[in-house]
């Protein structure tokens, strides 16, 4: 899901046939990607994590309390913290996974509020440190998987999103919830070097946000989220492709429409509103049958993607009676 303008993209970047090819197909805004591009990024990190200085390191995270989750994947081997804090999709640092931990040490994550408005009973300002303290945060560990096909396991804190949605008293008219990330150049001095329609924004429809798989994130590995992990507060959904989990968040909107999404909104054919991991269906310009797990190893192992990234006891049943295949 690599974007740049045309003139910004190096030519070493463009070698690969299939990411010539698309960035060449692409006509309405300049675009860039590709799996093979993606596979040499993903090898190219899982070499280099650990070299790239993160913004926050593990000595200087602030630690936090969590209690243990009965919703915790088990048996999976975590991705080390080197690696989930420094092989990163955060846009507004920068396009290269390696870009958020150099640069996310301008963003302020104190003062911080979550803005609530839309149809709710009346419209709320929420102060973080309130947040951190409206529930016990459990510790989660869960699949992360995004839609360019690498992955990982991570512990992450927090509790889940119902929690949080019963505080702002939602009517019954809204139907479904968006979340809008931080935009602001100063302290995201990348921001207008992507091509994307600012604030990043991402949505769920009203029963998926009251799963209880879908977890209000405060931190990893047992401290608060590092900048570049979407601190101070950000969206898990561990059965959705990764980029339906919105960083730094600002504002949660519930409303009664389908609200534009960042990534449906630049490639609706290849970014759904659902964007459930699905390894029947393909992206349109790579498989998505495999991905390959960052791990403690030094390469990436390919392993095999579940239907709704393993989490289909759990959710499958929000989506009776629609096609999936369709309705991505
Ligand atoms: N949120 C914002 N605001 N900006 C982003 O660029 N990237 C998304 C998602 N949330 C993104 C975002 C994508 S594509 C993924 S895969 C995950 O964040 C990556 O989360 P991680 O860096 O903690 O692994």
């Amino acid at each position: 899901m690599l974007i740049r303008k045309s003139n910004e993209i190096p030519s070493s970047e463009i070698t690969p046939k299939e990411a010539f090819d698309a960035f060449h197909n692409i006509s309405r805004r300049k675009f860039l990607t590709g799996a093979a591009t993606l596979g040499a990024a993903a090898f190219a990190a899982s070499r280099v994590a650990g070299m790239v200085s993160p913004s926050q390191t593990a000595e200087a995270a602030t630690s936090i309390q969590t209690v243990k989750s009965s919703l915790s994947t088990t048996g999976e081997v975590l991705t080390p913290y080197s690696k989930v804090t420094t092989y990163n999709n955060f846009y507004e640092f920068g396009t290269d996974k390696s870009d958020p931990a150099r640069n996310a040490h301008t963003l302020r994550t104190r003062p911080w509020t979550v803005q609530v408005e839309g149809k709710v009973k009346q419209p709320k300002t929420f102060d973080i440190d309130a947040l951190l303290k409206l529930r016990p945060l459990e510790e989660r560990v869960y699949r992360h998987r995004c839609v360019e096909a690498w992955s990982m396991v991570v512990p992450w804190a927090g509790y889940s999103l119902s929690e949080f949605i019963k505080q702002c008293e939602p009517l019954p008219s809204a139907k479904y919830v968006q979340f809008l990330s931080l935009a602001d150049p100063k302290q995201q001095p990348e921001l207008h070097s992507v091509d994307l329609n600012w604030p990043y924004s991402e949505g769920l429809r009203m029963d998926e946000a009251m799963h209880p798989l879908a977890l209000l994130t405060f931190g990893l590995y047992g401290q608060l989220l590092p900048n570049q992990n979407g601190a101070p507060i950000r969206m898990v959904l561990p059965w959705k492709y990764g980029f339906k989990s919105a960083k730094s968040i600002v504002k949660i909107r519930f409303v009664d429409r389908q609200p534009h999404t960042t990534w449906n909104e630049m490639a609706p054919n290849e970014y759904g509103f659902y964007s459930n991991v699905n390894p029947a269906v393909d992206h349109p310009r790579w498989s998505q049958k495999r991905e390959r797990r960052i791990g403690p190893g030094f390469f990436p192992k390919m392993i095999d993607t579940m239907p709704f990234n393993g989490y289909g006891n759990e959710v499958a049943s929000l989506y009776t009676g629609m096609d999936l295949r369709k309705n991505f």
